[in-house]
This record gives structure tokens, sequence and C-alpha cells, in this order.
């Protein structure tokens, strides 16, 4: 049994003020047992402040992005050593946004997530075909792409502590979601590729979709047999909405 996880992605969202009203909101209404796992991801400046505040509740803490290399030479970069001194639990890695507007390569990926994953950090690893690829009949092959980057530097066995968050670029931040069905058969694939490596992992192994996740539309797709959850952007910022896609994840 999979347990499912909502992850907030704040994106480059929020000052301290906001970020506070919107942690109290949440943990103030945070329900006493909830089904799913709930990770917020803020800023780097902000990561040890919503840190402190989310101590005394159940959710955890996530970066949004980190270091493919240890420490060094590298200005303005953060490792995934500073990550967990701070007390981050997870990190997203290869956010279709990094890749497109950062120009980060699926080797790039691959290494961020060697990265993370070798100081303990669980990394939440994001794929996604763009929009011409779907058109164009390329969603497998592109994904399959990007998944066996990280199957062929850190081999199936890593994915036992990772998520994967499969986020089609052309339905982030357009309120254009991916249908039920839609997500569900490329989280198949993603699954079967894992399992064409080990079948044990692959069963293990939670897959979350993102891709304007709503109060409105989470439900019907957490009920997908292959969807554990979702990876949220916009709705992330809104303590109702975050709060009902919370409550939908108990759908399956
Ligand atoms: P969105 O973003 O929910 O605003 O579409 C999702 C994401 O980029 O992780």
């Amino acid at each position: 049994m999979r347990r499912p996880i909502v992850a907030g992605n704040w994106k480059m969202h929020g000052t301290r003020s906001e970020n506070a009203r919107l942690i109290e909101e949440i943990s103030s209404r945070y329900p006493a047992d909830p089904v799913a796992q709930c990770i917020v991801c803020p800023p780097y400046v902000y990561l040890q402040e919503v840190g402190r505040l989310l101590r005394d509740s159940a959710l955890l803490l996530g970066a949004q992005d980190v270091s493919a290399d240890p420490q060094g030479a590298f200005t303005g970069e953060v490792s995934a050593t500073m990550l967990k001194d701070i007390g981050c639990r997870y990190v997203i890695v290869g956010h279709s946004e990094r890749r497109l507007l950062c120009r980060e390569s699926d080797q790039l990926v691959a290494r961020k997530f060697a990265a993370a994953h070798a100081k303990g950090l669980v990394p939440i690893f994001c794929v996604g075909e763009q929009l011409a690829d779907r058109e164009t009949g390329r969603t497998r092959e592109v994904v399959a792409r990007q998944v066996d980057a990280v199957l062929e530097l850190s081999g199936a066995q890593a994915l036992a502590s990772a998520v994967i968050a499969y986020e089609p670029v052309w339905a982030i931040g357009t309120g254009r979601n991916a249908t039920p069905e839609q997500a569900q058969e490329v989280h198949a694939f993603i699954r079967a590729r894992i399992a064409a490596q080990d079948a044990t992992i692959a069963e293990v192994t939670r897959i979350l979709y993102g891709g304007s996740v709503k109060a409105s539309n989470a439900a019907e797709l957490f009920a997908m047999p292959d969807v554990d959850g979702g990876l949220i952007g916009g709705a992330s910022l809104k303590a109702d909405e975050f709060l009902a896609i919370l409550a939908a994840s108990g759908s399956r």
C-alpha cells in the first residue's frame, strides 16, 4: 500500500508574512489523521523560517532544487548537505521550469537526484512531456528518456527512497490538467518502466501527478490506481484549496 503524498511547490512566491499566514491557516485546520503525507517546498531563503513554523506540525519541509555537486566553487548553488543541515527532508529535482528555463539536461537532473539521494534527502523527481511531444505521439519516448537517465545513474533501488512526479508541461500553470485517464496511462507506463528493472521497487514507488491540480479535480485524479497524490503549484498557495486537495487524497 503506497501512502499518498500531497506536496506544495510554492515556486518563487511568498514573503515572510504571507508564508507565516499560509502555514498558520494550513496547520490550524490540518486534519488529525490525514491519508496523505503533506510536504511544503518554499523558496530557499525561507526554508529555515518555514521549517521553524512547521516544527510542531505533521507537515514536512522540501526544497525546490539542489546542486548536483557536493560543495565547492559554485556561486549561487545550494548543496544537499546544506538542505539536510537545515531540516529539509525532500527536494524537487528536474522540475520542467528548471529543465526549460535553466536548460537542465536529463543527465544534470540525474546527477541532482543522485546528490540528493546520497545525502538522505528524498528526491521528488519530475518528468513530463511538452505539448509538441504529446501532439506528435512522443510522450512515452520523452518520459522514458527522463526516467532512464536516473535509472542508469542511480539504479532502480534508489527509487525506493524517492518520489516521482509526472507533470505534463502543457498542464503546468495553464488551468488545463491532464484527464485522469491521460495521467493514469503515463503513470502506469512509468511504473512498468521501473518494473522492468525491479518489480518490487516499482510497486512501492509513489508517482505523483502535477499540473493544474485543484480542489475541483484532485479527487478524480487521485482515484486512479497509479496516481499516488499530487505536486501542487498555484493551488498550494491557498490554504482552502490545498486542504481540500489533501482531503481528496483519500479518494482511492
Ligand atoms: P500548477 O504547478 O499546479 O500551478 O500547475 C504544478 C507544478 O509546477 O509543480
